[in-house]
């Protein structure tokens, strides 16, 4: 099947001098959650904005399901929940969705049944006749999400869905994003809050100063970084090659690249020595061990914001 998304060696300079992308190439394959991570000014927004034809790039070529970056009738077919969205704030819940939704060619008959069924989906049926303005951050976020979900788009660019929404809300969207995944959408999200990433992304791409650092499935970045980890409580044997760790009163041995048949010998070591085991698990790397591993391959020490401001070179 053709990428959802494929561009290669987008660039864009902000009026001469801001360099925000350098040449960024990216495969996004459908019905996958795709995550697009980097630091505050590596030019994620800037990307995704060129996708939506919001901004325009300086230099572009690739397609976005199937059609040329900028294509009208394609546009159509992707929803887009933009940076800091701001609603008309006189408008109520659900004349902001019909006024989007009109936007997109909606017939009024369709507007209607999707805006009651997308304002049930992110809980905010019982808002529908209050004004945009008076909701809170949480509650104008979870109408950009309807927003962008009414249209029944096959492609999602959701740039940082969760922000300013509470705990419940974030699962909520986390369970909905899976639920659309399964579905065959395929979902392109950019957001800093990796913990909630981890269990729904597929593909990923670090940016760093406009540059990717990092690209690839989750599979083929931790495939050989994958280790055994046992924890044990009370002073165990003596490890002479095998890495350990302490946690509090734990002791963990981590063993790279171990298979299960591998560990069997290290239980049988440490239950020889008396102790207890109480965690014996796979473990990945997580994806702010992966951000962290591509911010060190970009040659960054910290995370810098604006770190791209400067002339051309
Ligand atoms: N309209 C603009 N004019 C000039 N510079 C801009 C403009 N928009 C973005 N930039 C610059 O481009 C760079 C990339 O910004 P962008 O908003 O894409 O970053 P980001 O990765 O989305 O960051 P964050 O995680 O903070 O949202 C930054 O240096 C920013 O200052
Ligand atoms: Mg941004």
């Amino acid at each position: 099947m053709p990428a959802a998304i494929d561009i290669q060696d987008v660039e864009k300079t902000f009026r001469k001098k801001v360099r925000a992308l350098r040449g960024v190439s990216m495969q996004v394959d459908p019905g996958q959650i795709f995550c697009l991570l980097g630091p505050n000014g590596a030019g994620k927004s800037t990307l995704v904005k060129i996708l939506m034809s919001v901004i325009h790039a300086s230099r572009i070529s690739g397609t976005m399901l199937g059609m040329p970056i900028g294509h009208k009738e394609t546009l159509r077919r992707v929803g887009y929940l933009p940076e800091h969205h701001r609603f008309p704030a006189f408008m109520t819940a659900e004349q902001a969705l019909h006024f989007y939704g009109s936007l997109s060619g909606m017939r009024r008959a369709n507007r209607l049944k999707r805006i009651q069924a997308m304002l049930e989906l992110v809980g905010m049926a019982a808002w529908r006749k209050h004004r945009v303005g008076t909701f809170s951050k949480g509650m104008q976020q979870r109408i950009g999400l309807a927003q962008a979900l009414l249209h029944d788009p096959e492609l999602l660019l959701l740039d940082e869905p969760t922000d300013g929404v509470d705990p419940v809300g974030r699962r909520e969207i986390r369970d909905l994003l899976i639920h659309l995944r399964n579905d065959g959408h395929t979902i392109l999200i950019n957001s800093h809050i990796l913990s909630e990433l981890e269990t729904i992304c597929d593909q990923l791409a670090v940016v760093v100063k406009g540059r990717v650092a990092l690209e690839g499935t989750i599979d083929e970045l931790t495939s050989d970084r994958r280790r055994w980890i046992v924890a044990y409580e009370g002073s165990g044997p003596e490890w002479t090659d095998e890495e350990t760790r302490q946690d509090g009163r734990n002791t963990q041995v981590i063993l790279p690249g171990a298979s299960a048949n591998d560990v069997q010998p290290v239980i049988d070591r440490i239950r020889g020595a008396g102790c207890s085991i109480i965690d014996v698990s796979e473990v990945r790397e997580s994806l702010e061990d992966l951000f962290m591993r591509a911010l060190e391959l970009a040659g960054e020490d910290a995370a810098t914001p604006g770190a791209n401001k400067g002339r051309p070179t």
